[in-house]
């Protein structure tokens, strides 16, 4: 039985070469593209995180106070400013209490005694909702569920929030 000889043409060759060649620069230019492209997905999300609200532990009482802090929020490339609100107090078992200023009837601002009409509540001016002081929602006025709390932590003396949590329809 004779060998047979494998012989590579020139064209094979330059087959060879020049396909090698492209797929190698293909490559190069696809793999920046895909990576900007799925960057944002693998960058570590700030959702979680605490931010400092500008108010000492000591500063809180009893009675409601509004507090607004700004936050960078990163969406995908998009990186914005963003202003964030609370009402912050101490409730009677000397618990930090944050809640979310946005009425969950239909998100409008809600304030601390913001009616006349009923004191010691959290009114909302565009539906007339209102909220006890405890954040829950009084039945018969349209809101259906208790204003979102802030998950919240005190580091030096200084009180630090995260996301509000919905607190479910009551
Ligand atoms: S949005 Fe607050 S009561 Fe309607």
């Amino acid at each position: 039985m004779s060998e047979k000889k494998q012989q590579v043409t020139r064209r094979q060759f330059l087959n060879y070469t020049l396909t090698g060649l492209g797929g190698f620069m293909a490559a190069g230019m696809l793999a920046p593209m895909v990576r900007m492209a799925i960057d944002p997905v693998l960058q570590e999300s700030g959702a979680g995180d605490m931010a400092n609200v500008g108010l000492a532990v000591e500063d809180i009482t009893n009675e409601p106070q509004r507090v607004d802090w700004t936050i960078t929020q990163v969406d995908g490339w998009y990186e914005s400013e963003v202003t964030k609100s609370a009402w912050v107090f101490v409730n009677e078992n000397d618990e930090i209490q944050a809640f979310s200023p946005i009425c969950t009837h239909l998100g409008c601002v809600v304030s601390w005694e913001g009616s006349e009409e009923y004191p010691d509540q959290f009114f909302c001016p565009c539906h007339n909702g209102r909220y006890y002081k405890d954040g829950t929602n009084v039945p018969g006025t349209p809101p259906t569920a208790p204003l979102s709390v802030y998950e919240h932590s005190v580091e030096n003396g200084m009180l630090y929030l995260g996301q509000p949590i919905p607190r479910g329809e009551a």
